[in-house]
C-alpha cells in the first residue's frame, strides 16, 4: 500500500507532537509511532523543564548549561536553546500545559548543577502532563492523523533526497511518501540491561542514519542517571528518582548513612561518587532519603514517586530509597543545524535521536523536554517556509527493499555494533542480542 503525505512525523513524544503542532494547517501530516502513542520516554519525564527565569538569567544558563556539558557544547546551539526557552514555555501553557504555581507565578524547583532554581514542573508527572496536553491540542487539527503500532523499517531514498518512510504495520508494509520527513524516533535506552527508558526505544533513527551515511555526532557521550529505584528482580526499564527530590533537598548516604557527595553536582560526576560508593560498600546501591522533609510534602510534591515505591515495599515518607545508576539519555545522535536539518535533504531530526550539540559530553538536567520544544518548532518553521513538490518516485527506486523484513533486527544489530566500538563502560551495559 502507497500513502502520500506532505509531512511523516516519526515518534510521538514531545518532539513529534510539538513539530506536528507548529506545522502549517494547510499541511497534510501523519505521525506514525511503533508503540501506542503514550510509550514514548516523554510520558515518563518526571523533574520538569528548564526554563530561564528571564533576561537577566540566559548568561548563567548559557553558563551552565555549558559547564555540565564539559565544554563540549555547540555554544550557537546552546544560546539558541536558552534565548527561545521563555517563549516556548510560554508557547506550551497555552497548548494547556499546567505547571505548578507559587505566588501567582510558576513554581521553578533546582536540579543538579543549575545555579539557581529555574525548571518549571507539574509535581513529579511533568511529562505526562505535557505529553497529555500536547495530545489533546493536536486532537483539535483535521490536518493530522496518528498511526500506532507502525514501525519505521526505512526512509525512502531518492538522489540523496528523502521522499518518505517504509513502515510495517501489523502484517501489512507500507510506502509512505512525504516532501519532509522529520525522525522523532527518541533515544537507545531500549538496548541497555539496566535504563530509565522504555523498551521500545532501540536507537532506530540512529541506525537509518548510518546505514545510508547520513552524519551523525557525539554517539559515545551517553549519560547514566545516578538515582534509578535499585530493583534487581528485571534487567529492564527502570523507575526513575527524580534529581529533583536532590533538588528540593534529599540526600545521598551510603550503607553507614554517611553522605558521601554534593548531590547537586552535574549528573555524571554524581553517578560516578555513587558507583564508587557502591564499590566500596557490599552493596549494588546507595540510599536516597527525603523521608525528613515530612508526610505533607512528599506526597503533594512527589505523589507519582511516593506510589510507585510503596507499591515496591517502600514507603519513602519513612524509609531511605535504594538507587542507583542507568542509562538514561543519549546526547549524541543525527547530527542536525539550527533548523533541525540532517545531512540528508528533506530530512529532520528532532528530541534525543538528533545531536543539535546542547548538551555537549553531559546533559544538564531537565533541558532534554526543552530542546525537544525549542528544536522542533524550529524544524517545523523550516518547512512552513520551504515545503516543495514531492519528488516523483516509482517503488524501485526504494532502496533495500527486498531486506525490509529484517530491519528491525539489522537496526538494532548496527547501532550495538557501532557502540561496541566504543566505551567500555557502555559495552558492559549493553544487552546481548
Ligand atoms: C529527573 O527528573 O531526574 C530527570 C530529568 C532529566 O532527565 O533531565
Amino acid at each position: 500500500m502507497d500513502i502520500i503525505v506532505d509531512v511523516l512525523i516519526v515518534g510521538t513524544g514531545a518532539a513529534g507532537l510539538y513539530s506536528a503542532l507548529n506545522l502549517s494547517d494547510n499541511l497534510n501530516i501523519l505521525l506514525i509511532t511503533k508503540d501506542s502513542v503514550d510509550k514514548c520516554n516523554t510520558s515518563l519525564a518526571q523533574g520538569g523543564i528548564s526554563v530561564a527565569r528571564d533576561e537577566k538569567d540566559y548568561d548563567l544558563f548559557v553558563q551552565d548549561t555549558l559547564k555540565a556539558g564539559k565544554y563540549k557544547n555547540s555554544v550557537e546551539a546552546v544560546k539558541t536553546l536558552v534565548y527561545e526557552s521563555i517563549d516556548n514555555i510560554n508557547e506550551v501553557i497555552d497548548y494547556g500545559t499546567t505547571f505548578d504555581k507559587e505566588n501567582g507565578g510558576l513554581r521553578y524547583t533546582k536540579e543538579g548543577a543549575h545555579s539557581i532554581n529555574r525548571i518549571v514542573h507539574n509535581k513529579d508527572e511533568t511529562g505526562k502532563e505535557l505529553f497529555e496536553s500536547l495530545l489533546e491540542a493536536l486532537k483539535n487539527k483535521k490536518n493530522v492523523r496518528i498511526f500506532e503500532n507502525t514501525t519505521l523499517i526505512d526512509i525512502i531514498i531518492n538522489n540523496n533526497v528523502c521522499c518518505g518512510g517504509v513502515v510495517t504495520k501489523g502484517e501489512e508494509r507500507i510506502n509512505i511518501y512525504s516532501k519532509e520527513t522529520i525522525l522523532a524516533t527518541g533515544g537507545i535506552g531500549g538496548l541497555f540491561k539496566n535504563s530509565t527508558s522504555r523498551r521500545s526505544l532501540t536507537g532506530d533513527g540512529i541506525a537509518i542514519a548510518l546505514r545510508h551515511n547520513i552524519k551523525t555526532s557525539d554517539l559515545d557521550y551517553v549519560q547514566f542517571h545516578p538515582t534509578a529505584l535499585y530493583d534487581d528482580k528485571v534487567n529492564c526499564e527502570k523507575f526513575l528518582i527524580s534529581e529533583s527530590l536532590r533538588g528540593e533537598g534529599a540526600k545521598l548516604v551510603n550503607e553507614n548513612g554517611k553522605r558521601f557527595v554534593d548531590e547537586l553536582l552535574p549528573r555524571d560526576i554524581v553517578a560516578r561518587a555513587v558507583y564508587d560508593e557502591e564499590e566500596k560498600s557490599s552493596k549494588p546501591y546507595v540510599y536516597l532519603d527525603i523521608s525528613f522533609k515530612g508526610k505533607d510534602y512528599i506526597t503533594n510534591r512527589f505523589p507519582g514517586i511516593y506510589k510507585k515505591c510503596l507499591e515496591s515495599g517502600i514507603d519513602i515518607t519513612k524509609q531511605k530509597i535504594p538507587v542507583t545508576p542507568v542509562q538514561h539519555y543519549h546526547m549524541g545522535g543525527i547530527a542536525v543545524d539550527l533548523s533541525s536539518r540532517t545531512s540528508m535533504d528533506h530530512l529532520f531530526a528532532c528530541g534525543e535521536v538528533s545531536c543539535t550539540g546542547v548538551h555537549g559530553a553531559n546533559r544538564l538536567a531537565s533541558n532534554s523536554l526543552l530542546e525537544a520544544l525549542v528544536f522542533s518548532r524550529r524544524a517545523s518553521k523550516c518547512i512552513n517556509e520551504s515545503i516543495g513538490e514531492i519528488a516523483s518516485l516509482s517503488l524501485k527506486d526504494i532502496k533495500g527493499m527486498e531486506t525490509f523484513e529484517n530491519y528491525s533486527v539489522i537496526n538494532k544489530t548496527i547501532v550495538i555494533d557501532e557502540f561496541k566500538k566504543m566505551r567500555e563502560a557502555i559495552r558492559n551495559e549493553l544487552v546481548n542480542y
